[in-house]
């Protein structure tokens, strides 16, 4: 059986993410695994908390994407070097949203060249890296639709042709990446978590 892994889960706005993470923990709970670290992207340290608000809610000015990309990683050092490096070997790790995020948003998305963020691989991430990553594919088209009744953030309110864009960014390097576990996320609930567990169930044995 594996030991302190770390986890995360992907995929754009309204795919189930949140969801998905609260249900693997309840898998883990259920084989007796319970020194697990719960965190998500941009946040997870009261600094990087104050990030994620800048980077959702940036208001009177218009954020530039390579501002937002600065935010983004400044938000993810913070995590880095307060929460998982120190307890990386220790302790379970479960991320809603990490690294990838960024290739599917930033450069997917906001058309930012991936050169620049391979710097911020060497620079920030290093040898951090998931164990095993969920991302949960859905069209764009029914996730903006499960999302229309919130208030939405600033990328919230992005377009259908901005969420198709980071979709397909995520699949090209989902598919490249054994690692990555891609889930279809346009089942309902039920059948989604069904999948989950069994990958997760299969990954934990091995
Ligand atoms: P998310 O955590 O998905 O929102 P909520 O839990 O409120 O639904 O929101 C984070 C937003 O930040 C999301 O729109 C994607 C964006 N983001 C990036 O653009 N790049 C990144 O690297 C990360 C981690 C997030």
């Amino acid at each position: 059986m594996k030991k302190n892994q770390f986890i995360v889960v992907e995929g754009i706005d309204g795919s189930g993410k949140t969801t998905i993470c609260n249900y693997i923990i309840t898998l883990l709970h259920n084989i007796n695994i319970h020194n697990i670290i719960y965190t998500h992207e941009p946040g997870g340290t009261p600094l990087a908390e104050k990030l994620r608000q800048l980077i959702k809610y940036s208001k009177n000015e218009i954020l530039s994407n390579r501002t937002e990309l600065l935010l983004i990683y400044a938000s993810r050092l913070q995590l880095l070097d307060n929460i998982l490096r120190p307890n990386i070997n220790n302790c379970w790790i479960l991320s809603d949203r990490y690294d990838l995020s960024s290739y599917a948003y930033q450069i997917g998305g906001r058309g930012i060249n991936e050169k620049d963020i391979l710097f911020f691989q060497k620079f920030i991430i290093n040898n951090i890296k998931p164990n095993i990553t969920i991302y949960l594919d859905v069209n764009p088209v029914i996730s903006l639709n499960r999302i229309q009744l919130r208030k939405k953030d600033r990328i919230e309110k992005e377009s259908l042709i901005f969420f198709t864009k980071v979709r397909q960014y995520y699949l090209k390097i989902a598919k490249q990446d054994n690692n990555i576990i891609i889930i279809d996320a346009n089942q309902n609930l039920y059948d989604v978590k069904l999948t989950v567990k069994k990958v997760i169930m299969k990954w934990l044995k091995n």
